[in-house]
């Protein structure tokens, strides 16, 4: 059963993973807080794909640019004019829907067939009664819908003291724009060959008229985004580059999503009609996965051309074209734009690593996460909180694995409850300081100097001694399996 998003609302915030913006007043619509579990897991998402796609890649190069810049740079990018969603108000309840998506609500019916008895019906259906489609709100049921209104999407501020027209400035809709006008200081100054790409991941702002389901759509949310530049005059295996590129970036990022955790049956792609490109779209593929919601957007791959560059040349009297060496001329590259929300991704994460089984007849609930995305890698628990020497071990192990990995100590509950615990964040190991790794000297017994280790998927145990275990968590948290090391070490 897929685990629905009330289960990871409720989990998040349980957790500390995602807390309702401002809520101590009530909350902020569609605005969300990352926990300090939430954080570690978004911070861990962009570092792998940075890790990923930039810092292993000889091609790609990176870019952190400010959030505001120039209002011409939107004018020049086609967003001031057509970064738009079509938008209807209720006249009666003055709620706003997008037109494109209004009848894809349930909506409200007073059925004349049954004395006025309000019904709510499934979106697209008739009423079962008279047979009425929707003609008026879906809400209320009541107020006409106006004719359509374009609507920009963009957020407006202003810079500096004055509030007039010509200090308008907006929060930047797409990390994209900046990797196109730093085009030719990123060229020059690190003296690329085609094909390269710069790559950003950044805060994004979208006035979006129907924000909702938790974190999925927002109105400030992150992006992950590559500009791959590739010349449009040549040719590989037989194919324009631009096109080649293209499908190897949708195949690369499906492979990318996968890797990390999300099972292929959740995953598929989805060609865009011709008719809802974007204004500088070729061709662009999503990659959709199988939310809580339903199949939904997760990254578009979009082939974008020249347009970015030639309208920025255009627009700036600036050159923003590439020498081609071999053929002895300035050409304006096309460029293919990988686009991951960094929100929806771990929203993805979440959804795919959520589990809930039956372990000796109780109820486990488990996070298996990629071991590279988990917000903490090791859980240090010491069996015993009343002696002082294995509380005393417990803590010089956190402290000496904290200086590799994050890593939490705790001691507040009985073993199996902290076990529990960390199942449910997603830890992948703990590590147990028992009497035998400390010895008793009353009893005679001596220290053995070792500690248990337990996988969180096969909860499985092994024993190692304490001075090997940042060797043994490198491989763990490398490239190694539970399976070979623990084969290896013996299971306990
Ligand atoms: N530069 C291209 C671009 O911005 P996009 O498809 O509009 O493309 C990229 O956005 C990704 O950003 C989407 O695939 C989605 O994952 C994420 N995204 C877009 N709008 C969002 C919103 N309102 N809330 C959360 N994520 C969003």
């Amino acid at each position: 059963m897929p685990v629905s998003m009330d289960t990871l609302v409720s989990l998040c915030k349980r957790r500390g993973f995602v807390f309702q913006s401002s809520e101590i007043y009530g909350g902020i619509s569609s605005c969300w807080d990352y926990g300090p579990l939430g954080v570690e897991l978004k911070n861990n998402i962009k570092r792998v794909w940075w890790r990923d796609f930039v810092q292993r890649r000889p091609d790609i190069v990176g870019l952190d640019a400010s959030i505001l810049m120039h209002p011409m740079v939107w004018k020049a990018s086609g967003h001031l004019d057509h970064f738009t969603d079509p938008m209807v108000d209720c006249r009666e309840c003055r709620l706003r829907f997008r037109a494109d998506q209004v009848d894809a609500l349930p909506w409200t019916h007073f059925c004349p067939a049954t004395k006025g008895n309000k019904f709510t019906i499934p979106a697209g259906e008739p009423c079962g009664h008279c047979g009425a489609r929707r003609m008026r709100c879906p809400d209320c049921g009541k107020g006409e819908l106006t004719a359509p209104r374009q609507f920009n999407l963009m957020f407006k501020t202003f810079m500096g003291p004055v509030e007039e027209d010509a200090a308008v400035a907006y929060l930047r809709p797409e990390t994209a724009q900046a990797m196109f006008v730093n085009f030719e200081n990123v060229l020059q100054s690190m003296r690329l060959k085609l094909p390269f790409g710069i790559a950003q991941a950044g805060r994004s702002f979208r006035n979006e008229i129907t924000p909702g389901n938790f974190i999925f759509r927002t109105r400030e949310f992150e992006v992950m985004e590559i500009e791959y530049f590739v010349n449009p005059h040549d040719r590989v295996e037989g194919r324009p580059a631009d096109e080649y590129w293209h499908e190897r970036w949708i195949e690369d990022c499906r492979a990318w999503f996968r890797r990390y955790g999300l099972r292929d049956e959740n995953l598929r792609l989805r060609e865009h009609e011709q008719d809802e490109l974007s204004h500088y779209s070729k061709r662009t593929v999503d990659i959709d996965y199988r939310f809580p919601i339903g199949w939904s957007e997760l990254m578009g791959i979009a082939n974008r051309t020249d347009f970015d560059l030639k309208q920025h040349a255009k627009a700036s009297g600036k050159s923003l074209t590439y020498f081609d060496e071999e053929r002895k001329e300035h050409v304006v590259p096309y460029v293919v734009e990988p686009a991951a929300g960094v929100d929806r991704a771990l929203l993805a994460f979440l959804a795919d690593a959520y589990l809930e089984e039956e372990v000796r007849g109780e109820k486990r609930v488990v996070l298996r996460f990629h071991p590279d995305l988990a917000p903490v890698k090791v859980a240090v628990l010491p069996l015993l909180k009343k002696r002082e020497d294995i509380v005393r071990t417990a803590h010089a192990i956190r402290d000496e694995l904290s200086r590799h990995w994050r890593v939490v100590y705790d001691d507040t509950a009985a073993i199996g409850r902290l076990y529990r615990r960390q199942d449910e964040v997603g830890t992948p190991y703990g590590v147990t300081v028992d009497v035998q790794t400390v010895g008793d000297t009353d009893k005679g017994e001596r220290a053995d100097g070792k500690v248990t280790i337990r996988d969180r998927d096969s909860m499985e145990q092994i024993r190692v001694p304490v001075s090997q275990l940042v060797a043994v968590f490198g491989e763990l948290l490398g490239d190694a399996g539970w399976a070979d090391v623990a084969a290896r070490v013996g299971r306990a």
